[in-house]
């Protein structure tokens, strides 16, 4: 049965630095929850302490609604993945998968009946007499998922269980990671710092910064209504084009200044950026478009650059100080080192204040 996770006021301390600070989350039943962020944030950590691998300097950790803090790993419902699959590579497929099992009192007939469910499920039937050195990675990796799978988890913990895998193994591991997960329903911890992961594989993202949480939302809610830039710019790829900005109120209409264009600002705005002595400016490459549309208004740049990707392509475009970043839909390229007039669409843009890096402005209607 999937259970609850619940984090109260989590403190990790390594001698006198707290690389965990603080962290509260309460995940319910049968959620896929992704932690990223950026290298040393203190995600394993987090997943460890959770696993039991790791002590907690202070708060509670909760799994099915009892409290694990003292609890032996063996003891909370978890079963672990890590990214280096840890095999045995003197044992088989079978004997790796069953490991666990066989060292308790679970019965041969029941042993057998889970390795070979697990098999089945992962696609590792006719790989079960094999040594881990007869796998390729991607094989491995399944190996070390079917070892937590005939453990029947309530939560499973993966820690950066695909990066170990060259891109398009990595691709097809997560889509096997998203149906298993829709078909056993356990409930998710899972760790990685390849945002594109973790948004498509989430109910809801936490993003760690430093060993606290920055923001948890849904994949959606993140890309629309980041709650800093470091958010902004830490999901979506390529990421937000974030850059410091000036105001104007000309004629009392308030703009910001791109380069040397002036984007138009709702009133609204005028109330949400008057505590802001800095402001930066925000926009995502897929809101920036290479002919007019409704909501958008010109700006003028220089192609520097352009990323061609097959069905679009990446045009880095230089505007006054800063360098931008449109995605092109289509296989038409545009010009290199040329003049170009880009459209904003002034529904997406954002503002962030500079001391706080909190997201001060954006058209929440338009977002959702
Ligand atoms: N055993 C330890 N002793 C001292 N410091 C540690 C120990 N383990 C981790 N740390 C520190 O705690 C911080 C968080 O580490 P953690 O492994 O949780 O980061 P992470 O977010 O998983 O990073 P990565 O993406 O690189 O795996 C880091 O600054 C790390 O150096
Ligand atoms: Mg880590």
């Amino acid at each position: 049965m999937p259970a609850n996770v619940s984090l109260t006021n989590v403190v990790k301390k390594f001698g006198p630095v707290n690389v965990v600070n603080d962290v509260n989350l309460e995940i319910t039943p049968g959620e896929f929850v992704v932690l990223v962020g950026p290298s040393g944030c203190g995600k394993s950590t987090t997943l460890r302490m959770v696993a039991g691998l790791e002590h907690i300097s202070g708060g509670t950790i909760s799994i099915d609604g009892k409290v694990v803090n003292h609890l032996a790993p063996k003891d909370r419902g978890v079963a672990m993945v890590f990214q280096n699959y840890a095999l045995y590579p003197h044992l088989t497929v079978r004997d790796n998968i069953s490991f666990g099992l066989r060292l308790g009192r679970t019965p041969r007939k029941e042993i057998d009946a889970k390795v070979d469910r697990a098999a089945s499920i992962l696609e590792l039937g006719p790989l079960l007499d094999r040594q881990p050195a007869e796998l390729s990675g991607g094989q491995r990796q399944r190996v070390a998922m079917g070892r937590a799978i005939v453990r029947d988890p309530q939560v499973f913990l993966f820690d950066e269980p695909l990066s170990n895998l060259d891109a398009k193994l990595r691709t097809q591991m997560r889509t096997e990671i998203k149906r298993l997960h829709a078909r056993l329903g356990n409930t998710v911890m899972y760790v990685t710092h390849d945002q594109l992961e973790a948004m498509t594989l989430a109910d809801r993202i936490v993003v760690m910064r430093k060993g606290v949480i920055e923001q948890i939302g849904t994949p959606s809610e993140l890309f629309n209504s980041p709650a800093t830039s470091f958010v902004a710019t830490f999901i979506g790829s390529p990421p937000m084009n974030v850059f410091p900005c000036t105001l104007t109120s000309d004629a009392d209409r308030l703009a910001v200044n791109v380069g040397g264009d002036k984007l138009a600002l709702p009133e609204r705005a005028r109330h949400a950026v008057a505590n802001s002595k800095e402001l930066l400016f925000g926009v995502r490459p897929e809101d920036i478009h290479l002919a007019p549309r409704d909501n958008t208004q010109a700006i003028h740049g220089h192609v520097e650059l352009v990323e061609p990707l097959g069905g679009e392509s990446f045009v880095h475009v230089r505007i006054g100080d800063a360098t931008l970043i449109v995605r092109s839909e289509g296989r038409k390229l545009v010009e290199s080192d040329k003049p170009i007039t880009l459209h904003v669409d002034l529904q997406r843009i954002y503002l962030f204040d500079v001391a706080t890096d909190r997201c001060v402005f954006h058209d929440t209607e338009a977002a959702s």
